[in-house]
């Protein structure tokens, strides 16, 4: 049992200070990290060789290909087979119902040229399509159909076997292709694999990941913490009591496994609930001083894992441990402040970290994210490039920070490899490690010859816990922006399989010219609404500023608007259905209002009707900002009077916003003068479209705000005039 070296202090970092919105600027960032020079011109032209000669080193090993390496050079993601088998992945094994599951294959089957295929791999798996198959010499021997191709050996095996076989069949491939990144299907299992794994060379050391993420129920989260639990026990076992964490095996652990609400909205239950557990867990790997990391997961988790971990570092019986670690993504924009934050906690709490650099297993999902959410910009870089260049900063901000940081390098990339020894050589720092995935990167590090420091990270469990893992390898290797894609693409000359990253961000551009930022999603017809990210402190406290103004001065909402009718008559106390506290007064339209009401719109139609579309959606898009303006109180007023969460409510007032921007377009587009339709000659023929009158808009009250403006929008664009009637439990946010 280690001794405790220091009682912690506060660290005084304020992780909210990490919110995205200060990191939004890409070209800054990237400037910034140019200017830092992270690798003299010397060590830019050596890494380029070193990682070359491996690449060579590796291709002419001629390493017999893992299944799943020959299974992407065959299909890969970039054909429609390729996407077919990558949906069937990511579907098949959570479709609950058999003729579900036969139409998804079936449909999945037909839309691929399988023939085209047909012996092109050098792999039989492949060439057995993987898929319907390989399995099959269990499901029936059909051995000479393997020889027409994978399609038609499936087709004929649905017409000779029916569709249960052929369902079997292919689940079972999937379970075949998820067990390539799997060590073991329990730890006992994976513990006695990797111990052949170390003996051979390959690695010195393991991380072991119980598969399992994204606990959607408390049940799930249960069964995660027992697997974690007895992961730790069991490696525990294993361990010589007085290994360092860097000289000996541990865990990695995804938080969002531990608690269904693992949400920054949610910190005071992650604190009471989610904490505890993680303690538990930290506290069986420091009696053995084990290595525990917490892996790296969405964006909007970063700053609620950081406030973790410092308490973790604060915590009086975890004191002399030194095997806590923390997975740092440098895809993050944030990333080089995350780190220098890490170093800083690391030296006030007197807990040496122990961290691990990747670039980042989530891109995709937050590319299109932070797009569907309206956020003002991207958490992650948007060139491959300028990941690659942040990625070599920190690792040489890390080395500096060494040995109050341990710093871990995981990556398949040959020229970040060759960076990283060169930066370390340089630095004088010989305590560092290596990390890959299990089922990726051998032929780097065995080239390399650098199993004695690597430490492989080995997922464990059974293919119901593995899908969100098995998508993201996936994604990862399919990319053509992959170095793992075209290192195994003998066509790709080495000479673009390694390439110098900081050459690529100085030539530019500095930002992906293709990927629009959220706010330009739709291009010139219309802006995105803007979004509320939640996950940052000052969105939420806008929210309760709202809230506590609400408290101070409940809402009135009077049917009186019309006529400007007294607004002190009294009217109905408006209650909150979450604690029943008031929250306004509604005053409801008398029979006369309504008629004033209904004679005002009737009046006005025909003005309102002649100001042309182009003048409406002028007035529809003030309406769309004001709207977006207002966001906080919106939100806070749909959270009391219709008991919605914030997260709805968010995408409540954008809906609405975006309904005023959307009607806009169309009334510019449709109701902006006649156009001249086609004819005979001699026959001119014009059409005009006009309102029809006064429309009667009556809204539901579980949208009460984006249905409500919805119609009454889209009646408004259309030159109507409208007299609208929200749901009676919703009156204040029509008001
Ligand atoms: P490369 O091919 O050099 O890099 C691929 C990576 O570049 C992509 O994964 C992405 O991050 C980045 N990228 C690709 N396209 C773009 C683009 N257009 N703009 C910006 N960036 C782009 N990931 C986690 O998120 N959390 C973890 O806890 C975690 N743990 C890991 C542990 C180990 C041991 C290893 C090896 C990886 C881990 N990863 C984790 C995965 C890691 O983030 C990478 O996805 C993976 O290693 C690929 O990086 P590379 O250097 O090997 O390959
Ligand atoms: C992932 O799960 C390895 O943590 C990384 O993708």
């Amino acid at each position: 049992m280690p001794q405790p070296i220091a009682i912690s202090t506060i660290s005084h970092i304020n992780w909210d200070d990490l919110d995205t919105d200060k990191f939004a600027d890409e070209e800054a960032l990237i400037a910034d990290l140019l200017a830092s020079n992270p690798l003299s011109e010397g060590q830019r032209r050596s890494a380029v060789r070193l990682g070359r000669d491996l690449v060579e080193k590796a291709r002419a090993t001629g390493r017999k290909k893992g299944m799943m390496e020959s299974f992407l050079e065959e299909f890969g993601l970039s054909n429609s087979e390729g996407l077919a088998l990558m949906c069937l992945a990511e579907a098949l094994l959570r479709v609950p119902d058999a003729a579900t599951r036969d139409d998804l294959i079936a449909e999945k089957i037909r839309s691929g040229d399988w023939g085209a295929h047909k012996g092109q791999s050098d792999s039989w798996l492949v060439n057995a399509s993987t898929w319907g198959l390989m399995l099959t010499g269990r499901v029936i021997g059909a051995p000479r159909a393997l020889l027409k191709g994978p399609g038609k050996f499936v087709q004929g095996l649905i017409r000779e076997s029916g569709e249960p076989v052929i369902r079997a069949a292919m689940m079972q491939a999937m379970r075949i292709m998820g067990e390539q990144f799997v060590l073991g299907r329990d730890v006992e299992a994976a513990l006695k694999r990797g111990q052949r794994i170390v003996s051979s060379g390959q690695a010195a050391h393991f991380s072991f990941d119980m598969l399992g993420e994204g606990a959607r129920t408390q049940a799930d989260a249960d069964r995660y913490f027992e697997a974690y639990s007895n992961a730790i026990d069991q490696v525990a076992k294993s361990k010589h009591p007085k290994a360092p964490p860097e000289q000996s095996s541990g865990v990695s652990v995804k938080l969002s496994a531990l608690h269904p609400r693992y949400e920054a909205v949610n910190e005071s239950r992650v604190m009471d609930e989610l904490y505890p557990r993680l303690r538990t867990l930290c506290d069986r790997a420091a009696k053995i001083n084990m290595h525990l990391c917490l892996d790296a997961e969405e964006a909007d988790r970063l700053v609620i894992s950081l406030k973790l971990l410092e308490r973790l570092t604060a915590e009086p019986s975890l004191q002399g441990w030194d095997g806590l670690g923390l997975a740092v993504q440098a895809y993050q924009k944030r990333s080089t402040r995350v780190i220098q934050d890490l170093i800083k906690l690391a030296r006030t709490s007197g807990m040496r970290l122990m961290i691990r650099l990747v670039k980042g297993a989530y891109w995709d999902s937050e590319i299109k994210h932070a797009q569907v959410s309206g956020y003002p910009n991207f958490p992650v870089f948007t060139n491959k490039q300028n990941t690659d260049l942040s990625y070599i900063a920190n690792a040489r901000a890390m080395l500096a920070g060494s040995p109050s940081i341990y710093p871990q390098f995981a990556t398949h990339n040959a020229h970040t490899y060759s960076a990283i020894e060169l930066l370390a050589a340089d630095a004088g720092v010989g305590e560092y490690e290596f990390q890959r995935l299990h089922g990726m990167g051998e032929a780097l590090f065995d080239a390399a010859d650098a199993g004695g420091k690597v430490r492989i990270y080995a997922p464990v469990g059974a293919h119901e816990d593995l899908l969100p893992y098995l998508v993201r390898r996936l994604l990862e290797n399919g990319a053509n922006t992959s170095f793992v894609h075209a290192f195994l693409d003998p066509d790709v000359p080495v000479e673009h399989v390694v390439e110098d990253p900081i050459a690529k961000v100085e030539a530019g551009p500095r930002r992906h010219p293709r990927i629009p930022t959220p706010p330009r999603l739709y291009g010139p017809e219309r802006s995105n609404s803007r979004g509320l990210d939640l996950s940052q402190l000052s969105a939420r406290d806008a929210i309760s500023n709202a809230m506590a103004e609400m408290r101070a001065r409940p809402v009135i909402a009077a049917g009186a608007i019309v006529s400007g009718e007294a607004l002190t008559a009294s009217g109905e106390d408006v209650l909150s259905p979450g604690d029943g506290a008031r929250i306004g007064t509604c005053l409801e339209a008398s029979e006369s209002v309504i008629h004033q009401a209904l004679d005002a719109a009737t009046d006005y139609q025909k003005d309102w009707d002649q100001l042309g579309g182009a003048k409406r959606a002028s007035i529809l898009r003030a309406m769309g900002d004001t709207l977006e303006e207002n966001a906080p109180r919106l939100i806070a007023l749909m959270a009391r009077e219709a008991g919605k969460t914030l997260a709805d409510g968010v995408d409540e007032v954008r809906e609405a916003v975006d309904f005023c921007r959307y009607y806009a377009t169309q009334a510019e587009a449709d109701f902006e003068g006649p156009t001249r339709l086609p004819g005979p000659s001699g026959e001119t023929n014009h059409l005009q479209l006009h309102g029809r009158g006064v429309f009667a808009c009556i809204s539901p009250w579980n949208f009460p705000l984006a249905i409500f403006t919805g119609q009454i929008a889209a009646a408004l664009a259309a030159g109507n005039t409208v007299v609208a009637k929200p749901a009676e439990q919703t009156p204040l946010i029509a008001f």
